[in-house]
């Protein structure tokens, strides 16, 4: 028997049979029975907004897959730059099209002179490199007026390489420019995550080559955030993409997203919770504390993961090749018990409360110089590439402009009174 649901308004006695397509039930039946009345699923916590071939999560199993691939092995194998052309294209580059991929990105570096000049030189002295992100980008449609044209393919592709291109150059601008640092060029004689680290840190040396462990460690760490299926993020780019907008504004609205400390700021989060904590001693005093609803575990938990998060396992073997260069991050320790502990505890194993891949990532970056307000850039940069095969496949769908509905509570017909009445 072919699977389906059957729904019955019991006002009227009517019956409708659905058949489940590939795990959803399609909102299009469900309507021509109960039209005007509508799903009440705040946060999407019910809901599948399309149909999509990039990213596939079994949370159960702790199973993460870009286009097929799982992710350890993406991690382990591939460049980010190779992993973010199979995102936007479907399948892994063969030599000829990585090299002209990699050569397409790489010469779209730099930022018109004036985003720097005018632009970023224009935000006050202390902003915050997120704030100066997300408005850096929103400013480029106006750099590039043609981003508009969406359905032109060459227009689109030219865009995805500026956006790729010059997030880590506007990343790292951020940086430099919210803590008093001149501006660094590209070089782009270097890869693309030892291109970042170089405009992050160069000084005074005429070239800046990161420890190759690092620029590794960040390659590999841009890997693991480049894509997560429909997280909140890459939802906004979606529904300010459905209406048409540019690329730059709905990617703007996207890293806004980010912004928020619910999704791209748990890492920061992990730190804060690490230093309160203060010494192993204090872990499981700290643990006995959450239990009995005091705040949560930062980096524990995920509205998906029910397992292990498998990107949490890579980032622990990063984390260890990190320390071997920069010497290990003293809030580790606390870290290992934190986890430990946690791992041992009924509360956290019947909750299926798992490390994310929050957990350590914070304690790599910080290791690495990055200073905490960087946390969320780190992130908005690989997740550009996620953002935009999400934004390309559904301009390919031709889906409807995102308007959902609401339930109206409020009260209606109210008499108006003059101002000197009320
Ligand atoms: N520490 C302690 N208890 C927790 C935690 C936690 N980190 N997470 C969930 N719980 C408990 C929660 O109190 C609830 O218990 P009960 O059933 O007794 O009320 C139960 O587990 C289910 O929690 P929930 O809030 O319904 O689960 P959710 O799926 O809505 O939450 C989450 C997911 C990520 C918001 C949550 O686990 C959390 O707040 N974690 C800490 C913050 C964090 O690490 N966020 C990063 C997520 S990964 C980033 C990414 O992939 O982009």
């Amino acid at each position: 028997m072919a699977e389906s649901i059957t729904i019955t308004d019991n006002r009227s006695g009517e019956t409708i049979e659905i058949p489940i397509v590939d795990g959803g039930v399609s909102a299009d039946e469900w309507r021509k029975l109960l039209p005007g009345i509508w799903f009440h699923d705040e946060g999407f916590m019910t809901t599948a907004v399309t149909e999509s071939s990039i990213t596939y999560i079994d949370g159960d199993a702790g199973r993460l897959e870009y286009r097929g691939y799982p992710i350890a092995e993406l991690a382990e194998k591939s460049t980010y730059l190779e992993v973010a052309y199979l995102l936007l294209h479907g399948e892994l580059p063969t030599n000829e099209q990585l090299d002209a991929w990699v050569h397409e990105i790489t010469y779209h570096t730099f930022i018109h002179e004036n985003v720097r000049k005018r632009f970023l030189e224009g935000f006050h002295y202390d902003a915050h490199p997120m704030g100066i992100l997300v408005s850096a980008v929103a400013a480029l449609s106006t750099f590039y007026p043609e981003a508009k044209h969406i359905f032109d393919p060459e227009v689109r592709y030219k865009q995805i390489i500026r956006l790729i291109a010059k997030m880590p150059t506007l990343a790292a601008a951020a940086h430099r420019f919210s803590v008093g640092m001149p501006f660094v060029y590209p070089d782009n004689s270097l890869p693309f995550a030892a291109n970042f680290l170089s405009m992050m840190w160069k000084t005074a040396e005429p070239r800046f080559e990161a420890d190759p462990a690092l620029s590794r460690a960040v390659d590999v760490l841009f890997i693991l955030h480049a894509d997560h299926e429909q997280n909140c993020s890459t939802t906004a780019m979606r529904v300010v993409g459905s209406s048409h907008a540019d690329p730059y504004s709905a990617c703007a609205a996207a890293a806004a997203a980010l912004y928020g400390p619910r999704h791209g700021g748990a890492n920061e989060a992990v730190i804060r919770m690490l230093l309160e904590i203060g010494s192993m001693e204090n872990v499981t005093e700290f643990v006995k504390s959450v239990k009995e609803g005091h705040g949560r575990l930062q980096g524990f938990g995920h509205r998906v993961y029910k397992n292990y998060d498998p990107r949490a396992k890579i980032v622990r073997q990063i984390a260890e090749d990190v320390f071997a260069v920069t010497g290990k991050n003293p809030l580790l320790d606390i870290a290992l018990k934190l986890e430990e502990v946690a791992l041992a505890d009924d509360y956290f194993l019947s909750r299926k409360l798992y490390p994310n891949v929050d957990f350590f990532t914070g304690l790599i970056y910080q290791a690495m110089g990055f200073p905490m307000e960087m946390f969320p850039v780190l992130f908005a940069i690989p997740r550009t590439a996620g953002w935009l095969s999400h934004w390309a496949e559904m301009l390919d769908q031709d889906t409807k402009l995102a308007r959902p509905r609401q339930l109206y509570v409020g009260q209606l017909e109210r008499q108006y009174k003059p101002i000197d009445q009320r």
